[in-house]
């Protein structure tokens, strides 16, 4: 959706400040930046990794685990033409594009600011733009050797459709009782004519989509209850609320199929923009998908003795946008101990390492082995598919606590010579947001951590 606010002066600091940092210290990389890059493509590093598979772990958690209604799912990124042709997308899947007749540069021509729009003026050059022409946003490939239309193929522009023509494998499978969804988190890209914003727009993305199906007569309270959900999500990850808006998308801006739809906006450090939607997609794709490929997708509900297909409620959120607003909301400048820091102070949910341990000093055989002995214990305890431990034993240690503020670990343990002296002695715990540092009994190390990390 468009609704987007203006950039305001001096917020593109915070975002170039940002974008170093993410490359500096692992987080993301510009795609192919060897070659001089290809525009709209980023490269994660461990760290964003990292943090991407927190965030993709929260959500299946929330709306698969935790849930009896919800199906997995996991479908081809290429899918037969036809599924293109009937969800509409070969027809109408496109942007307004301009392009300057002397410069060459292309634009979207929504995008435009109304000076360059009305004289119809190059915003770089100050050349004549061409008239406007839909330009439609999927890849095209073939599949195969023959490069015949038959073979035609493109690479998903949302993950959507391929739960949508899996909609009877799942009722023959598993027979489910309405209302139940489909889940499935996936690549999804789209030839956008103007890719911006650091991951905010890009051309190869992940999207993490429900197709919730409903009796018609329910779809109000369905809408009203994943309003509820995508708020929550939005906590889960560490978003403050008074950041997060919903703007309903008026009935004249409404995607093709889609009856109502609600944008949840973000502030973004360049402007309040689309994070997530939530659309009420009715029988629009069930519906196309039966009269394309001849095979009945209706639903027949038992207890009514009636057959009908099913409607939809689809909530689809943006990995990339949410690993954005996350990063952009916890990246920090601030003085700490009359020094300048800059640091990221990210939910521990969603932090790529959660703790980070040190001897105090290094080449002193007895304080790193017993710092890599709790550095392990940590591992086996906090480092379970949803981020890492650290351990790091080069340089001072406020040089050591600089480096893991800046990549947003919540707590850093320090070992020193007492811990290895005496049983049951105290190791350093160090927070990140205040500097603050507690002494914690060894014995109880992981239950505090346990405790702060929330889990
Ligand atoms: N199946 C519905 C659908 O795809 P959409 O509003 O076009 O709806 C859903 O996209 C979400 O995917 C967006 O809210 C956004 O988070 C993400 N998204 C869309 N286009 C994107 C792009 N070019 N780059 C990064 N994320 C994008």
């Amino acid at each position: 959706m468009k609704h987007e606010s203006k950039k305001k002066e001096g917020e593109s600091a915070v975002m170039e400040n940002m974008i170093s940092l993410a490359k500096r210290r692992g987080f993301i990389f510009q795609g192919s930046e060897i070659y001089g890059g290809l525009a709209g493509t980023w490269d994660y590093g461990p760290l964003g990794v990292a943090l991407k598979n927190n965030v993709k772990n929260l959500w299946w958690k929330r709306f698969v685990a935790d849930r009896e209604d919800m199906y997995g799912m996991d479908a081809a990124i290429l899918m037969n033409q036809n599924a293109w042709k009937a969800s509409g997308h070969v027809a109408g899947f496109s942007d307004p594009l301009v392009e300057c007749e002397k410069c060459k540069r292309r634009f979207r021509a929504d995008q435009l600011d109304a000076e360059a729009r009305e004289k119809r003026k190059c915003p770089e050059c100050g050349g004549k733009l061409g008239a406007e022409k839909q330009f439609n946003m999927m890849f095209k490939t073939h599949v195969g050797a023959s490069e015949d239309a038959a073979a035609v193929s493109y690479l998903r522009p949302e993950t959507a459709q391929g739960m949508f023509v899996n909609f009877k494998n799942i009722i023959d499978a598993f027979h489910p009782k309405l209302p139940f969804g489909m889940a499935q988190i996936g690549k999804a890209f789209r030839n956008e004519i103007a890719p911006r914003d650091f991951i905010f727009r890009t051309r190869e993305f992940e999207q993490m989509e429900i197709e919730y199906f409903v009796d018609p007569k329910d779809w109000k309270d369905t809408f009203e209850h994943f309003i509820r959900e995508v708020r929550a999500f939005t906590a889960d990850v560490g978003l403050p609320k008074e950041k997060v808006h919903e703007y309903e998308v008026p009935g004249d801006s409404l995607a093709h199929y889609s009856k109502r739809t609600v944008d949840f906006e973000f502030d973004y450090p360049f402007g309040k923009k689309e994070l997530y939607g939530l659309a009420y997609r009715t029988d629009f794709d069930l519906k196309a998908h039966s009269a394309t490929s001849g095979v009945d997708l209706s639903y027949y509900d038992e207890e009514a003795k009636a057959r009908f297909v099913p409607h939809v409620i689809e909530p689809s959120f943006g990995v990339d946008r949410t690993v954005l607003a996350v990063l952009s909301e916890a990246y920090r400048e601030d003085e700490l101990g009359g020094e300048k820091r800059v640091y990221l102070k990210l939910a521990p949910s969603v932090a790529p390492i959660k703790a980070a341990v040190f001897p105090l000093l290094k080449n002193k055989d007895a304080l790193t082995a017993k710092a890599r002995e709790i550095y392990q214990v940590l591992r086996k305890e906090f480092a379970k598919g949803s981020g890492g431990v650290e351990y790091d034993e080069v340089g001072s240690i406020g040089k050591r606590y600089r480096r893991q503020d800046e990549i947003g670990t919540p707590y850093c343990v320090t070992i020193d010579f007492d811990t290895i002296e005496k049983d049951g002695s105290p190791v350093t715990v160090r927070d990140r947001d205040t500097g603050t540092q507690e002494a914690i009994p060894l014995k109880d190390l992981v239950s505090f951590l346990s405790q702060k990390l929330n889990r």
